[in-house]
C-alpha cells in the first residue's frame, strides 16, 4: 500500500514528488489498479481547450478493480452495510462475492434490454443497495450511469434524461424516508410525458406501492435478473471513456451535467478516500449523503467499494424515528468512520444533548465533513460530543467538478483547525488569487480559489456543451481552473474555504442556482419578475429569500407566496423551495438594468447598516420600499 501516507513528514514528501513530478508520482499511484492495458502517457493536458487526458490510451474496467481484484483476499468480506428507514426492518449486509455476483447479474440484464457501451442510464432511486449495483452495472458494460437525487420533481427529471438523451431509466415503486412514503415511479412516469429518448424503465420492488407499469417499456427488477447469470466478462473501456454524468447547479442557465471519465476518477476516488480517512482493513466506515450527488458517488459507493472497505448506507433521515437515529446507527454497526454534512450537524445540535446519552459512540475513530463550511461552533460540538475529542475531524472541500476531495486534513495526520479545510491533498495545486487574476502568494492573504494544475478525477467538460465547460471553468481566469469559492490562506498557510463568490447558493449543503430557482418562478403565471439571493441561515447554512414582482390582481399576497413556493417545489423539488418571498414594487436595477443583488442580499440577510452607493440606480426610491416591505423599518 505504498499510495498511503501515515505520517506528517511523509504528507509532505509525497506532496512534494506530486508537485514535482506529477506524472511519476501518479503513474506510481496507478500502479495499484488491474490495466487491461498499461498507459502510453500519464497526462496530457491544456486548460485553454480544455482537454485533459489521462492514462493515456490505458484499457481497463473499474468494476474489475473493486471485484477481480479484491475477491481473493475480500471475498467474504462485506462489502455494504444497508440500514433501512425504518429501525425494525431487517439490515442487510452483502459481501464482496455476492455484490459481485448481483452486479454481474444486473450488467447481463441490462445488456439483454439493450444497454449499450456509451448509452445514457438515469439512475432515480432510494438508497438502497441496488442503486449502488445499477451503478456499478453500468460501470461494468461500459454504460454512462445519470444518477438523479430522487427528491427532484418529474421535470428536473425529464429536463436530465432530455439533456444526455438517456435510454433506460432505473428507479423504484417508492421510496421510505422519515414517515413518508414517497411515490417514486409516478415521478418517472410524469416526466416521460416529456421526454421521447427512453426505451425501458426498469423498476426495483421496494415499498410495494402501487405503480402502473407500462408493457413493453416497465419491467420489473426482480423479473429481469430472475434468469441471468451471476458471473459476466467485465468490457474493455478507455481510460477516457464516460463514467458518469452528474448535473449539478450554476450560477447561470439550467444545471450541466459534469462528465467523468473512468480511469482519473477511478485512481483519485480510491487515493482520496484512502489517505483522507485513514480507512484500515477491518473499519466500518459511513457516509450519510445520498448516491444522488457527488459525495454519495465518490465516497458511499467507488472509494470505499476500490479499497475493499465495508461501507454503510442509510435509507432514511437523520431524525427518524427519533434524533439519535445517527448515533443509534454508529453504536449499532460499530462505525469507525463518520462522514455527514454540516447542516445534519446543526440540525442535531439543536436537539441539545440529550439523543446522545444513550450511545457510547466510542467506536468512532474518525468524523469527518463536507458540502459548506462549517461554523466554528458547529466544528465545536461535532468535535467534542461526537468525536469525543478524540478523532480527527477532517473537513473536506471538494466539488462535483473536482470528483474527489481537494483539501482536507488527513485523519489523525495532519494537526486540526476549527473551520479550516486546511491543506492540500498531493496533486492538488490551489492558488488564490485576485479579481484580475494575479496570484496572491504567501500567507495572510484571501481572494478566489483556483487551480493551476490538472488532477486524475477534474471533470472533461459538460456534457453536450463543451464551450459551456470552458466558460464555466476555464475563462475567468484563464490558464486556471476556477472553483467558484472564495478562500483565505492564514498565517500558517491553512486554508479556510469562505463559500460561494458567484450566483450559487448553499443550502444544506446542495448546490442550488439562483437563475434555476427565479426561472422557476417565473413560471408562476402572476410573476412578472424575480430575484433570488442567499441568506444565512441557522441551520441551512443558507437559506433562498425571493423578491418577486407580481399582477396582484384577484390573489391576496398571502395565496401568491404559497403558489411561488408550491410552484418551485413542483419544477425543482423540495430542496429548491424559497424560505422567504417578498413581493415587491420592483427590484433595484443598473442604468444597464442589472440587478442590483448586493442590496437584495443586505436585505435577505436582515442588515442594512451599510447598503453602499444606490445614487448610481435607475429606481433608488425602490430601496427603501423593498426594506420597509421586509419589516426592517
Ligand atoms: O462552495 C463549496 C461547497 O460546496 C460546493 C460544491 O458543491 P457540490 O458540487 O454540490 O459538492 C458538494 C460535495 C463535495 C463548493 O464549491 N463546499 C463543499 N465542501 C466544502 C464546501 N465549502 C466549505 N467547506 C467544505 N468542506
Amino acid at each position: 500500500m505504498s499510495y498511503k501516507i501515515k505520517t506528517l513528514s511523509g504528507y509532505f514528501q509525497e506532496y512534494q514528488k506530486s508537485i514535482d513530478q506529477p506524472e511519476k508520482f501518479w503513474g506510481h499511484v496507478a500502479e495499484n489498479f488491474i490495466w487491461k492495458k498499461p498507459w502510453d502517457k500519464v497526462l496530457s493536458w491544456n486548460f485553454e481547450g480544455p482537454d485533459i487526458r489521462w492514462f493515456e490510451n490505458a484499457k481497463l474496467n473499474l468494476t474489475e478493480n473493486i471485484f477481480e481484484r479484491n475477491l481473493v483476499t475480500h471475498g467474504e468480506k462485506t462489502a455494504i452495510i444497508w440500514e433501512p428507514n425504518d429501525p425494525s426492518e431487517e439490515e442487510r449486509r452483502i459481501s464482496y462475492n455476492e455484490l459481485f455476483a448481483l452486479t454481474c447479474q444486473f450488467s447481463n440484464a441490462l445488456e439483454l434490454q439493450g444497454i449499450q457501451k456509451g448509452d445514457r442510464v438515469i439512475i432515480y432511486m432510494p438508497m438502497v443497495p441496488e442503486a449502488a449495483i445499477a451503478m456499478l452495472a453500468c460501470a461494468r458494460i461500459g454504460a454512462v450511469h445519470s444518477v438523479v437525487f430522487a427528491g427532484f420533481s418529474s421535470t428536473a427529471l425529464a429536463d436530465r434524461i432530455n439533456d444526455c438523451n438517456a435510454k433506460m431509466v432505473i428507479t423504484s415503486d417508492g421510496n421510505f424516508r422519515g414517515n413518508k412514503n414517497i411515490e417514486v415511479k409516478a415521478v418517472v412516469d410524469e416526466a416521460l410525458k416529456n421526454t421521447n429518448s427512453i426505451e425501458k424503465v426498469i423498476v426495483y420492488q421496494r415499498t410495494n406501492v402501487e405503480v402502473t407499469m407500462k408493457t413493453g417499456r416497465d419491467l420489473w427488477w426482480h423479473e429481469v435478473i430472475q434468469n441471468e447469470s451471476k458471473t459476466h466478462v467485465a468490457a474493455t473501456l478507455d481510460a477516457e471513456d464516460l463514467l458518469f454524468i452528474l448535473y449539478t447547479s450554476g450560477s447561470t442557465g439550467k444545471p450541466k451535467g459534469v462528465v467523468h471519465t473512468t480511469a482519473g476518477y477511478m485512481v483519485y476516488s480510491h487515493y482520496s478516500f484512502s489517505n483522507v480517512f485513514q480507512y484500515t482493513e477491518e473499519d466500518v466506515y459511513w457516509c450519510t449523503a445520498d448516491v444522488g450527488w457527488i459525495t454519495g458517488h465518490s465516497y458511499i459507493v467507488y472509494g470505499p467499494l476500490l479499497e475493499g472497505a465495508t461501507t454503510l448506507m442509510f435509507e432514511g433521515v437523520p431524525t427518524y424515528p427519533h434524533p439519535g437515529r445517527f448515533w443509534e446507527i454508529v453504536d449499532k454497526y460499530q462505525v469507525n468512520q463518520f462522514y455527514t454534512a454540516p447542516t445534519a450537524i446543526r440540525a442535531l445540535q439543536a436537539y441539545g444533548l440529550e439523543p446522545l446519552e444513550s450511545y457510547s459512540l466510542e467506536s468512532l475513530k474518525v468524523i469527518g465533513s463536507v458540502g459548506e463550511p462549517i461554523n466554528e461552533e458547529a466544528w465545536h460540538w461535532y468535535h467534542d460530543n461526537i468525536g469525543k475529542g478524540k478523532c480527527p475531524l477532517v473537513d473536506t472541500w471538494w466539488q462535483t467538478e473536482t470528483g474527489g476531495i481537494m483539501i482536507s486534513p488527513l485523519a489523525g495526520i495532519t494537526p486540526n483547525k476549527p473551520a479550516h479545510a486546511s491543506l492540500p491533498l498531493p496533486g492538488i495545486q490551489p492558488i488564490i488569487v485576485d479579481a484580475e487574476g494575479n496570484e496572491l502568494k504567501g500567507n495572510n492573504v484571501e481572494g478566489n480559489l483556483c487551480i493551476k494544475f490538472p488532477w486524475p478525477s477534474i471533470l472533461r467538460t459538460t456534457y453536450g456543451d463543451h464551450k459551456r465547460c470552458k466558460e464555466t471553468y476555464f475563462s475567468t481566469y484563464p490558464g486556471f481552473y476556477f472553483t467558484g469559492d472564495g478562500v483565505k490562506r492564514d498565517h500558517d498557510g491553512y486554508l479556510r474555504i469562505l463559500g460561494r463568490v458567484d450566483d450559487v447558493i448553499n443550502v444544506s449543503g446542495h448546490r442550488m442556482g439562483t437563475a434555476e430557482v427565479e426561472n422557476a418562478i417565473n413560471e408562476h403565471p402572476k410573476v412578472i419578475e424575480s430575484a433570488v439571493v442567499g441568506f444565512p441561515h441557522n441551520i441551512k447554512g443558507q437559506g433562498i429569500y425571493a423578491y418577486v414582482i407580481c399582477d396582484m390582481k384577484d390573489k391576496s399576497e398571502g395565496e401568491l407566496i404559497q403558489e411561488i413556493k408550491d410552484t418551485v417545489r413542483k419544477i425543482i423539488g423540495p430542496i429548491a423551495k424559497p424560505d422567504a418571498v417578498q413581493i415587491v414594487p420592483g427590484l433595484p436595477k443598473t442604468r444597464s438594468g442589472k440587478i442590483m443583488r448586493r442590496i437584495l442580499r443586505k436585505v435577505a440577510s436582515k442588515d442594512i447598516s451599510n447598503l453602499g452607493d444606490i445614487s448610481t440606480l435607475l429606481n433608488p426610491e425602490i430601496v427603501s420600499q423593498i426594506i420597509s416591505g421586509a419589516g426592517l423599518e
